[in-house]
């Protein structure tokens, strides 16, 4: 194969990423967009294989190398993705973001201490760019491994609020400009070495400023970083490919950022300075007596929901983590028997990954013209009879429209309040992933139906199958 054949190569690999994209963006074509990736991947790796054994001085030995380093990857990357549970691919995806973050800063050091090893451009531009792709993997690193330490609740989900924090990541940011300037002027080892210091640090503080209620955007805003990294070791690499591909992802990832920073009523500007969220880690309505709450059983419950004309679900985390949507379709299905219209609201960022429910309920074979957006059932809300909170939280909180102080302020929410009667389905009166209370459970139209979702939606089927 000649270097014309795996250019060649690389663009079918790239016209392949484009229609994986496309096809990703809609249900029905999303297999179609897998199988466009899976092969275009195939293809760029088959090509770039074969230009490194071309290049290389002794090839068996770097084929040799690259199938080891190919099989131990692959090997430990099957593993994770058949034992990873649905609800741990978030932190399973914000760590592989990490990889690549980590992988940009090895490829600019390689590039900075074997230059003649790589494509020769101009100095000064060969320096910039070994300076940038250590500064955007670095960030992308420590802030991809945060995000995967909160994901998965290895450490606190709430804001760390340190005292002048946008400042300090100003500073940060100037302190990097300056040390680009020295690394460009002088090309020793010492600015880079202090830059990357500073660009860890900065990765880890921007994403830890912000709050578990806006991780979603987080997250996808370091898919966007990451491809902006692989941009950046494409560069270094002469590596064609890889900064096409490198763009795809960090333009997607910052226009699906822009989406759900819309979507989630929060500034765009904000999120890329990683400083929105909270600005203290008190709050209006912390700490607040929100007086009793009603507890209801499963027979009580039944009652209202034999007799309901409309009924809506809202369904949450709580659902995935207990695989409640099997018994929760089985009741969907009852319930219609029984003539009431059932349908589902889903909020945008309902679960720990966008489409989160859609997919459970697609699973249980929920009908998906029952399964409505927050947009769409909102309006409907107070005209229904009872609405089910299944393992919802966050996204059901009235605070987010009635509490200024609150970190979920001014995030669109589904007003369950507003229907005749609500039944939040949980285990116990906690907080949701943000870590703000919620004033639902107290109001005067809401009930408490307290357990484990599965076993309590299996009790409500044995009760109001017809
Ligand atoms: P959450 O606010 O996370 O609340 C889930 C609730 O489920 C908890 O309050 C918990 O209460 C309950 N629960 C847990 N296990 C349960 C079980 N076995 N049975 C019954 N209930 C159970 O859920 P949400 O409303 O879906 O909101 C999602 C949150 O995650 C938002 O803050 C969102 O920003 C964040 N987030 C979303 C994403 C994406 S892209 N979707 C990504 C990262 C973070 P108990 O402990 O009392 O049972």
């Amino acid at each position: 194969m000649s270097v014309t054949v795996v250019q060649a190569a690389y663009v079918v690999a790239a016209v392949l990423f484009v229609l994986s994209l496309a096809g990703l963006s809609k249900h029905e074509t999303a297999r179609r967009g897998n199988a466009f990736g899976i092969v275009g991947m195939a293809i760029a790796l088959a090509a770039t294989i074969w230009l490194a054994a071309e290049r290389a001085a002794d090839p068996e030995l770097t084929l040799a190398l690259i199938a080891a380093a190919m099989l131990v990857g692959a090997g430990i990357g099957l593993w994770r993705a058949r034992v990873v549970e649905m609800t741990g691919v978030p932190q399973l995806i914000a760590m592989l973001h990490s990889f690549v973050g980590i992988a940009a800063v090895l490829i600019g050091y390689n590039a900075y201490l074997a230059p003649g090893a790589l494509p020769s451009s101009e100095e000064t531009f060969h320096l910039v760019e070994v300076f940038f792709g250590v500064l955007i993997g670095a960030v992308t690193f420590t802030g991809s491994v945060v995000a995967a330490l909160k994901l998965s609740g290895r450490i606190s989900a709430n804001p760390l609020v340190l005292p002048h924090r946008h400042l300090l990541n100003l500073v940060a940011l100037l302190a990097s400009a300056g040390l680009m300037v020295w690394f460009v002027l002088t090309h020793t080892a010492m600015p880079l070495v202090l830059m990357t210091a500073v660009a860890l640090a900065l990765g880890w503080h921007m994403v830890a400023a912000i709050g578990g209620g806006d991780m979603p955007i987080v997250v996808s805003m370091l898919n966007s970083y990451s491809g902006w990294a692989a941009a950046a070791a494409g560069f270094l690499l002469g590596n064609d490919l890889l900064i096409v591909t490198g763009a795809l992802v960090g333009s997607s990832g910052a226009i699906l950022s822009y989406l759900m920073c819309q979507g989630m009523n929060r500034s765009f500007v904000s999120v890329i300075a990683g400083g929105f969220g909270t600005e203290g880690t008190t709050f209006e309505g912390d700490g607040t007596d929100y007086g009793d709450y009603r507890e209801s059983n499963a027979a009580e419950v039944a009652e209202l929901l034999r007799h309901a004309q409309s009924v809506v679900i809202t369904p949450g985390y709580g659902m995935a983590v207990a695989r409640a949507q099997y018994p929760v379709a089985e009741l969907t299905a009852c319930l219609r028997a029984r003539g009431a219209q059932v349908r589902f609201g889903i909020h945008p960022v309902a679960g720990r990954l966008p489409g989160h429910m859609n997919v459970l309920l697609a699973e249980a074979r929920v009908p998906y013209d029952v399964v409505l957006s927050m947009e769409e059932i909102n309006d409907d809300l107070p005209q229904t009879d009872v609405v089910l909170v299944i393992g919802a939280n966050d996204t059901v909180n009235p605070a987010a429209i009635d509490q200024p102080g609150s970190p979920i302020a001014g995030m669109p929410v589904l007003e369950v309040w507003k229907a005749r009667d609500v039944v939040v389905l949980k285990r116990s009166m906690a907080s949701g992933y943000a870590g703000v209370p919620n004033p639902l459970f107290y109001k005067d139209n809401s009930r408490m139906l307290f357990g484990d979702a599965k076993e309590t939606v299996e009790a409500l089927v044995k009760l109001v199958r017809p």
